[in-house]
């Protein structure tokens, strides 16, 4: 069976990117899987030596040799699909009002903000030269202005998350006359760090709380906050991915395709 495109992933060694560097491999895709350290990314060379139809790839979108590498080995290969997910969430303690740590405010902003549209801006040709021409951005709900309610938390991570958004909502402006779609998706409150598991009265233990701040995790254990797996969300993103067009609207959506308020 002949591949149904290419299709290049940041931050794919884990959570949502590993699922999504999966599905796509299972569908019969040409995947440029890319994390920081492939030598360490268990999970994907196991995937990879299975499927011959997934590569794996250094990249750190901070760093600007490893995407000028990068760029330089793909050589002008064609990218269907350019999904931009790598982020970092960053603990919750130094994210609040008054214990604020700038190295990793700073930090927020390198992988979340500028991260994704310093890869993009590299790899434009590469998604010119395709069929689909499809530039997908992760967004999040922590980022959107109109959500924001308290508990307020983790400054920096909101922060540069709605950076990112105004970021992808000029780039759309920007590239629309190309015909190239852009498109950015809150994949939804995804279990990536082993929420689930956890039930009603179980004791928190601490490595969750040095992730996620503990008022939503005690919010998550009680049903409040809904949780999806990452196979439930990128089949949703998979779907509404595949029926994108240059008319789609509206630009900011969740995995589901419904409209996320900025
Ligand atoms: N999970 C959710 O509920 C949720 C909700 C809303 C939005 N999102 C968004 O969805 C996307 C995926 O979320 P996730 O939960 O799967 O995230 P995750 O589990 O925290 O994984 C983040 C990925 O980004 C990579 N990364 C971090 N810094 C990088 C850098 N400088 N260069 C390249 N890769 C880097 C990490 O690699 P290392 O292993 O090397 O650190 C990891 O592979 C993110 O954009 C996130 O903001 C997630």
């Amino acid at each position: 069976m002949s591949s149904l495109g290419t299709i290049f992933i940041t931050g794919s060694n884990r959570g949502i990117g590993l699922e999504f560097a999966k599905q796509y491999s299972l569908k019969n895709w040409d995947v440029i899987a890319t994390c920081r350290n492939t030598n360490k990314a268990e999970e994907l060379i196991e995937l990879s030596k299975n499927n011959n139809n997934l590569s794996l790839m250094d990249l750190d979108i901070t760093n600007k040799d490893s995407v000028e590498e990068l760029a330089n080995k793909l050589d002008g290969k064609p990218i269907d699909i350019l999904i931009n997910n790598a982020a970092y969430l960053g603990p919750p303690e130094p994210q609040k009002f008054g214990q604020i740590d700038y190295n990793i405010f700073s930090e927020s902003f390198e992988v979340n903000a500028i991260g994704p549209i310093r890869i993009t801006e590299k790899l434009i040709n590469n998604v010119r030269k395709s069929d689909m021409k499809k530039i997908i951005f992760l967004g999040s709900g922590a980022g959107s202005i109109t959500q924001i309610m308290p508990p307020v938390t983790l400054y920096s991570y909101r922060a540069s998350k709605a950076a990112l958004h105004l970021v992808v909502n000029n780039l759309y402006h920007d590239l629309h006359s190309e015909n190239i779609i852009v498109s950015l998706i809150n994949p939804g409150m995804v279990d990536t760090r082993g929420f689930l598991d956890l039930k009603l009265g179980d004791p928190i233990p601490e490595h969750l709380t040095k992730m996620v701040p503990i008022t939503l995790i005690k919010m998550i254990q009680e049903g409040k906050i809904p949780m999806i797996t990452s196979l439930e969300s990128v089949q949703n993103m998979m779907q509404y991915i595949d029926q994108l067009s240059i008319d789609t609207k509206p630009l900011f959506v969740n995995c589901d395709g419904t409209p996320m308020p900025w």
